[in-house]
Order: C-alpha cells, then sequence, then structure tokens
C-alpha cells in the first residue's frame, strides 16, 4: 500500500512536467523505432496490471529527455529506423493505458498503439494514416467552419480583392488528394489554391480570365518554395469555353483528381470588364448558364470518385437574398455530381467590414434582415 502511494506521487509530479512541455508548443518527438517497439512488446508480456503500468511509469520518464531515457527510445543510431510522432498524442496513448482498470484493456491500448506505429492504413484519395487519426488536428470534420484570421504567411500575400483564404484550398487538398495528384482550379484569381498546391506537394493547374491577374500570380506562386517539386502553372483563359481535355493531354495529364473553383459571386466584385467574366452577367439566369458551361467542361477531367469543391456566397439586392449558393448547388448537380457536404463558412473581419459594422447593423434593423457573415463551401462527389 505504501508503495502505491509513492509511485502516484512520483507519477503526478512527472506528469504535470511532461504536460508542461507538451503545453508549450506540440511538438514531435523522434524515437528510436526498433527500441521503442520493442519497449511497447515488453509491456505487453507483462502479466499483472500494477507492474505494467510501473514501466509505463519509467517508459514516460524515458520519453521525457535524453539524461532520464533509460530505456533507449530516444537513442538515435545514425543507421537506425526512427519514427516522428506527436508529443501530445504520445502522452495520451500512455495517459490512457495508465487510466485502465484491467490488464485485458491495458493491452488492447498497447496493441492499438504499437500498430499505429508498424502499420499504414490510408485510403484512397488521400495520406492520412487512419492508424494515427488523432495526430490530424488541423483537418477539420465539422460542417462549420470558423477562422479567426487568414494564412498570411509565405506568397499568401492577400493583395487581391476577392480571393479566398488559404485555409481552404489547403484543408481540401489535405482531405481530398495524395501527394503528387493533380488539382484544377478554373477561377484561380491570385494563385491561392496554386501555393497550397507548392506547400502540400501537389500538382496545380490554375485557369484566370485577366492575363494581367494570371501574370501578377504568377509571379507570386514562384515565390512560393517548391520542396516537393510540384507543378504550378497558370494559364490566361476562358474557362467558359476552354476545352480542359486538350489543356490536360497537351501536358501529359490524363485526369485531376481534386477540382475547386471559387467564381465571383455574381457581379458583388467586378473583377474586369469582359463580357466573358461571369461578374459582368446581365443577370442571375446567365450567371448561373456561365457558370454551367464552367460545370460541364471540367467534369470529363475529374478523376471517377473524385471531389469538387465550390467556394460561393449568397448575394443582397433590392431588398432580396439572393441564394447563390443554393442555385449553383442545383446546376452542379444537374450535371450529375453527388452533394457530399454544405460547409457554412464565416467571413473573416477585414478592417474595411469592421468600419462598416455599425452602418450595417442599422440598415439591417432598418430592413428586416440580417447582414452576411458567412459562405459556402459546398462539396460534391463524382460518381
Ligand atoms: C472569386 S475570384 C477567385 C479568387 C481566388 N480564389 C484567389 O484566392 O485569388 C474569381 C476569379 O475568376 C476570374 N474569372 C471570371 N470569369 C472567368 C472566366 N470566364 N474564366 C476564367 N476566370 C474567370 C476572375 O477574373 C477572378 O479572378
Amino acid at each position: 500500500m505504501k508503495k502505491k502511494i509513492k509511485i502516484k506521487k512520483q507519477e503526478t509530479l512527472l506528469f504535470t512536467k511532461i504536460k508542461n512541455v507538451n503545453n508549450r508548443d506540440d511538438k514531435k518527438i523522434i524515437l528510436n523505432k526498433t527500441r521503442f517497439i520493442e519497449v511497447l512488446k515488453e509491456l505487453l508480456d507483462i502479466k499483472d496490471l500494477s507492474s505494467l503500468k510501473n514501466r509505463l511509469l519509467k517508459l514516460k520518464i524515458s520519453l521525457n529527455s535524453t539524461y532520464c531515457d533509460t530505456l533507449g527510445v530516444l537513442n538515435i543510431d545514425t543507421n537506425g529506423d526512427t519514427i516522428e510522432l506527436k508529443k501530445s498524442y504520445l502522452l495520451q496513448e500512455i495517459e490512457q493505458i495508465e487510466n485502465t482498470f484491467t490488464i485485458q484493456r491495458a493491452r488492447y491500448y498497447l496493441q492499438r498503439l504499437i500498430k499505429s506505429i508498424t502499420e499504414k492504413k490510408t485510403g484512397k484519395i488521400n495520406d492520412i494514416n487512419l492508424n494515427r487519426w488523432k495526430e490530424y488536428e488541423e483537418i477539420i470534420t465539422d460542417s462549420l467552419w470558423i477562422f479567426d484570421k487568414r494564412d498570411t504567411s509565405g506568397a499568401h500575400l492577400a493583395w487581391y480583392w476577392g480571393n479566398f483564404i488559404p485555409q481552404i484550398p489547403r484543408q481540401m487538398m489535405l482531405r481530398y488528394t495524395k501527394q503528387g495528384e493533380w488539382v484544377l482550379d478554373p477561377f484561380v484569381g491570385s494563385g491561392t489554391t496554386l501555393i497550397e498546391c507548392r506547400r502540400l506537394g501537389r500538382n496545380g493547374i490554375g485557369i484566370e480570365l485577366n492575363h494581367e491577374v494570371a501574370e501578377r500570380a504568377k509571379d507570386l506562386v514562384n515565390r512560393e518554395p517548391n520542396k516537393h517539386n510540384v507543378i504550378t502553372e497558370i494559364i490566361t483563359g476562358d474557362s467558359t469555353v476552354l476545352d480542359f481535355k486538350q489543356l490536360l493531354e497537351k501536358k501529359g495529364i490524363k485526369k485531376v483528381q481534386l477540382l475547386i473553383m471559387h467564381p465571383p459571386y455574381y457581379d458583388i466584385i467586378k473583377f474586369s470588364n469582359d463580357p466573358r467574366d461571369l461578374s459582368n452577367c446581365n443577370s442571375v439566369e446567365e450567371f448561373l448558364k456561365m457558370f454551367r458551361k464552367v460545370i460541364e467542361n471540367t467534369y470529363d477531367v475529374l478523376e471517377k470518385k473524385r471531389y469538387f469543391a465550390l467556394v460561393i456566397g449568397d448575394k443582397y439586392s433590392k431588398g432580396e437574398w439572393i441564394p447563390l449558393g443554393f442555385y449553383t448547388l442545383q446546376e452542379v448537380l444537374k450535371v450529375g455530381y453527388k452533394l457530399k457536404s454544405i460547409i457554412v463558412k464565416n467571413f473573416e473581419e477585414t478592417r474595411g467590414k469592421r468600419n462598416q459594422k455599425e452602418l450595417w447593423r442599422y440598415r439591417a434593423l432598418v430592413g428586416g434582415f440580417y447582414v452576411f457573415k458567412h459562405e459556402y463551401i459546398l462539396l460534391f462527389k463524382k460518381g
């Protein structure tokens, strides 16, 4: 009994220490893979729960720093096999074993931990290792996205009025593509999608009607380091008439694995004076017709069973809410896609908007409407 209390005290102290290290930043920990698996397998052989927990405590001490590492799990050989894990994930897994009441349960968690280190389980459309799914905290799986601020790192300069936040293409690529696959963005604007392509190691093709914008975007995309050596190309063109199949064939690409589209929200922002520009349509009907052409034009080049993300917002005009999101959704369904999700995303607060906040609140009170605070990411799958 006395012994037990002693261990518990030591345990609490140690755990607090580890937690503090972990709270400072969500560090990754590099382990000697062979030795770590050996230690976990030794734990599996232990017959009673309290001995197993004692041994687990030793492992935790070892993980805390190389000075305390009596088990040699942090001892990296020059030619040895290593594994990198999120420290918080590893500690969570260990804590779960510590909190068990039966040896069977502890063994079950141990086996699961060993499996997560020794086996990789990925699906057909992304690189997410499902055996370590808890480590992918960055990936959002809820349908309501609230972002406090846009990512303005690296080449994401946010110079283009009407761009989207880089987190949108990033989330889509992480979920719906593998490294080295192809992403097509027919309304590429300032190249946000392609900058993310470079970061995540996906190849990307972007089409932009406005030549000047396309040239500026090219410059910017090229400023982003290309550490995965991918192709990111911007072409000046009209996506309503472009022969995408021919374009890809010329480049030796059979199909793309993800489509991302962020068209003008009808005429909310006038992007140019070009009549081929979707923001210059004379009516919602005309806008939907042109939008539909782009959907039809790109349908064949998307690989089967792959995803299409449409980013769009609604519009308010002459006292009426125009649900562009729902209208465009219908057009996409008519072409043959299956709807997978409707994601609602907040608008981040720009300085301009902040200054007009009071005015819009007053207008809303007078006019009996609600001020736009959201847009949609409509997610479709090709059958
Ligand atoms: C909402 S913006 C896209 C912004 C982009 N996601 C970014 O982050 O910069 C829409 C873009 O579509 C372009 N566009 C409009 N009509 C087009 C067409 N027919 N073909 C290709 N691009 C077009 C506009 O010039 C504008 O740059």
